[in-house]
C-alpha cells in the first residue's frame, strides 16, 4: 500500500486542496482512492483483464470495502493497459465445466458481482477503455453509468463459443438499447465501436483515451456535490422500475418519503433557502 498527497488549486472553490491518493495492490486488482472517488482497475492485462473466479471474488471484496467506506462517494471500474476494459469471462477457466458448474458460475457471479454493483449504495461508473466483450460488457452494463474511450469495442460474442451471456447480458442489454438491437448483437456476436454504442445509448459518452480518466473524474465531481443518502435512494428507486413498473413507482414513493427529515435533507433545503449550496461531504 502506498499513500501520497499532492496540493492542487481548485478553481471552482478558489481554495488549495489536498489530493490524497491511496493505492492498494491485490492479486488481480489495483485499488486507489482519489479524493472521494474509489477506483478499481482490473489488472490482468496479459489476459485482456478476463474475469476468472478469483478476480470476481476480489471485485466483490473491493466493492464491499468501498460500500462501507464513508470517504468514498463514487466508484469507478476500469481495466489495466490500453487494449481492454475486460475481454469477457475467463474462457480458459470454464471450458471444461459441466452444466451444474456453468449454472453455479452464472448464479454466483450475478449475485456477488453484477447485481451487487447495480445495487451498490453509491454510483458506480464504468470507464470502458478498450474491449468490453461478454462478461466485460455485462460488467459495464451492471454499472450505473458508462463512459467509453474512442478505441472501445463492445459485444456479446458468447454464441460464437456455444454458450449465451450468463452474467445478466440477455436482460440488461435489451433494457439499455431495446430488444431488436440487443437481439442483433447477441445473435451475431459482432462487436460495435464506441460511436455506434453511443448512438444506441449503450454508453453515455465517448472521449479520447487520454481524456477518459479526467472525464470520469469530472462526472464524479458533479455527483459528489449531491446528498449521499439521496443518491442511494435514487439508485434503489431506478432499479425497482426494472422489477415491474408499479413496483418502481411504489419504491419511489417510499424512498422519497424516507428522505424527509434526514440531516442531509435539512441541510440541502436550508442551504437553498439561504441561497447557498449545501456542502454534504464536509
Ligand atoms: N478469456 C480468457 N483469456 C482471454 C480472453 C477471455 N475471455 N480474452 C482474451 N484472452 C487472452 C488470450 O487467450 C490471450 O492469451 P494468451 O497470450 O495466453 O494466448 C491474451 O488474452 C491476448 O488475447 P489475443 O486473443 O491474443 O488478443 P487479440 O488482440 O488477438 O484479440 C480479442 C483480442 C478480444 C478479439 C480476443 O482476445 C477475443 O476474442 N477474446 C475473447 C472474447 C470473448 O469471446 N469473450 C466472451 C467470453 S464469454
Amino acid at each position: 500500500m502506498s499513500d501520497k498527497s499532492t496540493k492542487f488549486w481548485d478553481s471552482s472553490t478558489e481554495k488549495t486542496c489536498i489530493f490524497i491518493e491511496i493505492s492498494i495492490m491485490s492479486k488481480n486488482l489495483i485499488l486507489e482512492q482519489e479524493n472521494q472517488v474509489g477506483w478499481i482497475t482490473i489488472n490482468r492485462p496479459d489476459q485482456l483483464n478476463a474475469l476468472n473466479r478469483e478476480t470476481i471474488a476480489e471485485l466483490h471484496q473491493a466493492l464491499l470495502d468501498f460500500r462501507e467506506n464513508a470517504n468514498i462517494g463514487v466508484v469507478c471500474i476500469t481495466g489495466a493497459g490500453e487494449k481492454a476494459f475486460v475481454a469477457g469471462a475467463d474462457i480458459k477457466e470454464f471450458a471444461d465445466y459441466t452444466n451444474s458448474e456453468g449454472g453455479a458460475l452464472a448464479a454466483t457471479g450475478q449475485a456477488i458481482l453484477f447485481n451487487y454493483i447495480e445495487q451498490m449504495n453509491k454510483p458506480v461508473i464504468a470507464a470502458v477503455n478498450g474491449f468490453a466483450l461478454g462478461g466485460g460488457l455485462e460488467l459495464a452494463m451492471a454499472c450505473h453509468i458508462r463512459i467509453a474511450s474512442s478505441n472501445a469495442r463492445m459485444g456479446l460474442p458468447e454464441v460464437s463459443l456455444g454458450v449465451i451471456p450468463g452474467y445478466g447480458g440477455t436482460q440488461r442489454l435489451p433494457q439499455l438499447i431495446g430488444r431488436g438491437r440487443a437481439n442483433q448483437l447477441i445473435f451475431t456476436g459482432e462487436m460495435i465501436n464506441a460511436t455506434q454504442a453511443n448512438s444506441w445509448g449503450l454508453v453515455n459518452s465517448v472521449v479520447e483515451p487520454a481524456e477518459l480518466k479526467q472525464e470520469v473524474m469530472a462526472l464524479a465531481a458533479k455527483i459528489l456535490k449531491n446528498a449521499p443518502n439521496a443518491l442511494e435512494k435514487a439508485i434503489t428507486a431506478v432499479n425497482a422500475g426494472f422489477d415491474g413498473i408499479s413496483q418502481g413507482f411504489n419504491v419511489e414513493i417510499e424512498s422519497f418519503a424516507a428522505c424527509f427529515g434526514t440531516p442531509e435533507f435539512r441541510m440541502g433545503t436550508q442551504a437553498f433557502l439561504r441561497k447557498e449550496k449545501a456542502n454534504f461531504r464536509g
